[in-house]
């Protein structure tokens, strides 16, 4: 890797570009060893930049072999070339400019521009892999129309594809073939896509509500064409949630998927041909698990809905990426609110928030969901952009109302359609459409850190008047000191101590209801309720109405209240969440005290009165019976305890698992009914409710459960169940384990996907051996560096999922992950700055940690040659 110079990039100095290139036409001689491009593009002065006289275009890793300009060849003394641009000083007005490059996709192991997954040639050009194919203005605000002519050997690359429709094709004499796509619609370079080689295709059809038939055609390796139903399936509810939800409509008529084995990411929305990780496409009842089936609904609409949000709209620069991955991720959510059930997935998607989001905001790469700067754009596709920017945009929704806010969304596309916009764009549709004024409200964009919402209340029985005094506090993020109030909506309803809900009148209000919104705009405010006849207990934030932390000095009566009665499913949950981890670190800080560990009656009857409540949703049921895990309880703690944490959990949840033994066996017994595998919300509450009573039944195994779990895992006719009884057994010691992750290996070993959790589980387990496993994972003949998803079940999982191994206080987990991210960042840079991020977190640590971690850090920092991407992570990080 060479060496880059780590400059910064800045919102404050974006100019619009000073020539535009209306069209491209490339021509492609694709081999894997040595391709060759000829681009030529149709450029013309942007008559708004008059100034700027020089034509600056991007390459990287690229060989220029010829250049023209309106067909005259130029020679050196007409261009200045350097390592990663092509500069044309003095360009004509409007002119043709023909660029000829090679390059090898076969060494190109960074995954972006084109390179070679297994047989097969493909693309991934955001942010910036566009470059790597051809010199060219790669920035978004640059859009053009498309036409790409391929050439190959046809018996090696059968199929050929790219954007937009096939307008042509031929056979050459030397066994090859060509094709040419043409895209109708103008688009930046990020969104290019081509793929070559040996491809199977599953195909379908979707008629638009306009009646317009649209092929759908996902492109697999051959024999894999049979595990793409359900990714279709989920392909046909997008597009139609999409017409029905939002009034958008599919634009092509053939919408095209590839799957690929190796992905930087999880997937990529290249007009009219996307492509995507195959764990995020291939499914069948023995392979994929609930919760992979989960994803690929979830990773196939993304990606469709971007096709209006990014690429019909588009972004003008990367700090607007937001823009797209903000909204999009909304607009994902909630389909999948829709699809299957609206409380599980907004459990899921704020428990990622607060897992994810929330730290990244408290360490040194916190920063605003519209950054100022950034050295790397890679590195800013991040959970502040993705899941607090969806956040933002509920927030709108939730304060607009859903009318208003799609009222806003039609003037955002009718005003928008075809350009490369802002955030500030959106936000203005959302003015015109409201008529409001949201200039507070755009504080949420330029102000990073997580504000902390303290509440208190009074109630004046005399006069019926209850009184919330909310208060918000955002802690100092780097660069950015101190912070202006936010505009934050807070839900609010009340209950009496029956848990009745009591009508609303607030001050200034007519309307009764039974839930408000109170709209904080100020630092300090209070908001009243008049006509409050008996003591009330607030549900505040429902639905968890703002990305903020909320304090409230709720006793566990309150709390047991609203577990039993609150109309707000976020919110019981939320309530059963606060009651175990205030008992756990209760416990813990008993425990540090030398007191003799014990559960308290009260709480095992709780939380036995939910487990005989099976009237609801079973998945959610599932929820409210998972403990909070490690890293929800480190999220709650000041300084991170990493021993007592995962010490007290387990006591918890073994004393629960024997206390409560009957009723889990009863449960598991009862859901346990060898029906056939079916994956629907029903089938799927089922056996998350079996596997989480397996999972209490394995906290304390007897010979017997033992037994029982293994016995699970041989005979499940599903992954779900037989992965979820591997778990359990993989973090106990015993043979049972040995012979169940040798079977898996014999039966899985030519399954990659699969493959892939058994290295997984292993680089999970809480044995305390397990680092010397990882070690030899890594040495594994399965092992592949090349490869993410690989990458990632080993060294990702252990550095992200198994915080007793990784924290080991001898330091040698952090060691072993700074020695990975320094052999990885030679091949694949992308990743291993991803790779970077358990050592980021240090703050929350104790000292001594802190100090390993950093330590790691600077070790990274003085390697030589280090990538952007690390290089922006570890210098940012180790301060
Ligand atoms: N546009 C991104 C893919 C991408 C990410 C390209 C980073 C270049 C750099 C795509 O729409 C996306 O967001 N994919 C997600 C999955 C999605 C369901 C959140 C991903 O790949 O993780
Ligand atoms: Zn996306």
């Amino acid at each position: 890797m060479e060496a880059k110079s780590p400059n910064t990039i800045y919102l404050k100095d974006y100019k619009e570009p000073a020539f535009l290139v209306n069209t491209i036409d490339l021509n492609v001689a694709l081999d894997a060893d040595l391709t060759k491009v000829k681009s030529t593009l149709g450029i013309m002065r942007n008559p708004k930049m008059p100034e700027q006289k020089s034509l600056v275009l991007q390459g990287d890793a690229l060989t220029l072999n010829e250049i023209q300009l309106n067909g005259t060849p130029l020679t050196p003394a007409d261009y200045t070339l350097s390592n990663n641009e092509l500069i044309i000083k003095d360009a004509p007005e409007e002119f043709s400019l023909m660029i000829e490059t090679q390059f090898s996709p076969r060494e190109n192991t960074t995954l972006n521009g084109l390179y070679l997954s297994g047989d097969i040639l493909c693309t991934q050009c955001e942010a910036e892999g566009f470059r790597r194919i051809t010199y060219f203005p790669d920035r978004p605000d640059v859009m053009s129309l498309y036409t790409t002519t391929i050439i190959a050997d046809k018996q090696k690359y059968p199929v050929l594809l790219s954007n937009g429709n096939l307008i042509d094709s031929g056979l050459l004499g030397d066994g090859k073939h060509w094709v040419k796509w043409q895209d109708p619609y103008r688009k930046p370079s990020y969104l290019f896509a081509l793929v070559a080689g040996n491809l199977g295709c599953a195909e379908d059809s979707f008629v638009t509500r306009s009646g317009r038939s649209v092929a759908l055609k996902v492109y697999v390796e051959p024999g894999n064409e049979v595990n793409c139903t359900y990714a279709l399936q989920s392909l046909k509810n997008a597009m139609r949630w999409d017409e029905l939800r939002f009034g958008r409509g599919y634009d092509l008529d053939t919408y095209m998927i590839v799957a690929v084995s190796d992905f930087n990411m999880g997937a990529m929305e290249n007009k009219g041909l996307n492509i995507f990780n195959a764990k995020y496409i291939l499914a069948n009842p023995a392979i994929a698990t609930d919760q992979d089936y989960e994803f690929i609904e979830a990773v196939i609409a993304h990606e469709y809905f971007h096709n209006w949000t990014g690429n019909r709209v588009t972004c003008r620069d990367w700090f607007q990426l937001s823009l797209k991955e903000g909204l999009t991720i909304f607009r994902e959510h909630e389909f999948c609110a829709d699809q299957q059930s609206r409380e599980v997935e907004r459990i899921k998607n704020v428990r990622k928030l607060r897992l994810e989001q929330f730290p990244q905001d408290e360490g040194p790469m916190a920063h605003p969901v519209r950054p100022d700067s950034y050295i790397e754009i890679n590195n800013f596709y991040t959970v502040t952009i993705y899941e607090k920017g969806a956040e933002v945009i509920r927030m709108l929704q939730t304060m607009l109302g859903r009318d208003t806010f799609r009222q806003g969304m039609d003037i955002y596309f009718a005003r928008h359609d075809g350009h490369a916009v802002t955030i500030e764009d959106f936000v203005q549709a959302m003015e015109a459409a409201s008529g409001r004024d949201l200039t507070q409200f755009r504080r949420w964009y330029t102000q990073a850190g997580t504000p902390e919402l303290y509440v208190t209340s009074n109630y004046d029985s005399a006069n019926c008047r209850y009184t919330l005094r909310l208060e918000q506090v955002c802690p100092p993020t780097p660069m950015q000191t101190s912070k202006e109030p936010f505009l934050i909506p807070v839900t609010v309803s009340l209950f009496d101590l029956m848990g009745q809900p009591l009508p609303l009148q607030m001050s200034g209000s007519l309307n009764e209801a039974t839930e408000q919104i109170m709209e904080m705009t100020q630092s300090v405010q209070e908001f009243q309720f008049n006509n409050i006849t008996s003591y009330p207990i607030p549900s505040l934030l429902r639905d968890f109405s703002a990305p903020v932390k909320l304090r409230y000095p709720y006793t566990t009566q309150d709390l047991l209240v609203l577990m039993r009665h609150d109309t707000d499913s976020f919110n019981r949950w939320e309530a059963v969440q606060t009651i175990e981890n205030r008992l756990i670190l209760q416990l813990i800080d008993e425990d540090k005290s030398g007191a003799a560990l014990c559960l308290p009656v009260w709480f095992t009857d709780a939380f036995a009165e939910n487990l005989s409540v099976r009237n609801q949703n079973l998945q959610y049921l599932a929820l409210l019976l998972a403990l909070p895990s490690d890293k929800d309880l480190a999220n709650e703690m000041t300084i991170i305890l990493v021993e007592p944490i995962f010490k007290i959990h387990k006591f918890v949840k073994r004393e629960l698992a024997t206390q409560l033994k009957d009723q889990w066996m009863a449960i598991y017994k009862e859901y346990n009914d060898n029906k056939p595998y079916q994956f629907n919300a029903i089938a799927v509450g089922q056996r998350s409710l079996k596997n989480i009573a397996l999972s209490y039944l394995m906290a304390n195994p007897t010979d017997e459960i033992r037994q029982l779990c293994l016995r699970q895992f041989v005979n499940a006719d599903n992954m779900t169940d037989s992965l979820a009884a591997l778990v359990c057994l993989s973090q106990v010691d015993c043979p049972e384990r040995v012979e169940a992750l040798n079977k898996f290996y014999d039966k899985w070993q030519n399954e990659p996907l699969v493959l892939d959790k058994w290295f997984a589980i292993q680089a999970q387990s809480h044995l305390p051996n397990t680092l010397e496993v990882v070690k030899q994972l890594i040495t594994h003949p399965k092992f592949n560096w090349i490869n993410p998803n690989r990458v990632r079940s080993v060294i990702g999982v252990f550095a992200m999922l198994n915080d007793i191994n990784f924290h080991a206080l001898n330091g040698d987990g952090y060691a072993f992950l700074a020695d990975q991210i320094i052999h990885l960042d030679n091949l694949n840079p992308q990743v291993a700055a991803r790779l970077c991020e358990p050592l980021t977190r240090w703050r929350r640590h104790i000292p001594e940690r802190q100090a390993l971690m950093k330590k790691q850090l600077f070790r990274i920092m003085s390697t030589p040659n280090l990538s952007r991407d690390v290089y922006e992570i570890v210098s940012k990080s180790s301060g």
